[in-house]
């Protein structure tokens, strides 16, 4: 906030500027995650054995500690990232997930950007629309050696420890470079 004070042509007091902002964040925030949490749950259902396993994993992470007066300590940063299969679950289901296949990009600069490809995108107000689903799908891009890319395999994500989080060429689905999602 120091950083980003209210703009001297604001005629909000800063308690006003900053809700408005936080309210603006919120509401897009929570549309994309719950949106995403319904596509885990349509893999779930579509593939029910896969909930022993996860249930097993959160088992072993939390022991028995939901009753114990320490629960409010059972949800830690560290104890979550105990939770791989379920992490490789959401990964996966993210990663063949069709419904966020475009992702749109501006050139900025002043200057032209050349692809490799020969692909020439002029500085301004031109949008370039790239599928995320080809990347998702390549299998150059992709790290594991389970390979058959177009398949949901829900632990694939297992073999090479690449978390949810963990955006790249082979995933983008927060994004990536400056403006990816914090
Ligand atoms: C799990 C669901 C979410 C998805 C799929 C998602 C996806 C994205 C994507 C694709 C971008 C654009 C990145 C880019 O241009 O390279 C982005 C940006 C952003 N996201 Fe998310 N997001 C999610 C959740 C959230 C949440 C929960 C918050 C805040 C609480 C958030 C805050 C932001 C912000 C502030 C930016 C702009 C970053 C910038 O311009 O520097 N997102 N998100």
């Amino acid at each position: 906030m120091e950083n980003y004070p209210v703009p001297a042509a604001s005629t909000k007091d800063i308690y006003t500027y900053y809700a408005g902002w936080i309210t603006w964040l919120f509401f897009p925030s929570l549309a994309t995650v719950v949106n995403l949490i319904s596509v885990v749950f349509h893999r779930l259902l579509r593939h029910p054995e896969i909930m022993k396993e996860i249930i097993n994993e959160q088992n072993q992470v939390f022991g028995n500690h939901y009753s114990d007066d320490n629960s409010k300590d059972c949800f830690t940063i560290v104890s979550v990232r105990k939770l791989v299969k379920l992490d490789s679950v959401c990964r996966e289901s993210f990663r063949t997930n069709k419904e966020f296949n475009v992702s749109e990009r501006a050139n900025v600069g002043r200057e032209s950007v050349i692809l490799s490809n020969g692909v020439v995108i002029p500085p301004g107000e031109f949008y370039v629309l790239f599928n995320l689903w080809i990347n998702h799908q390549d299998s150059i891009l992709q790290k594991d050696t389970i390979g058959s890319y177009e398949k949901f395999e829900p632990f694939r994500h297992l073999e090479t420890s690449q978390s949810v989080t963990k955006t790249g060429d082979d995933f983008l689905l927060f994004g990536l470079g400056k403006h990816v999602c914090p």
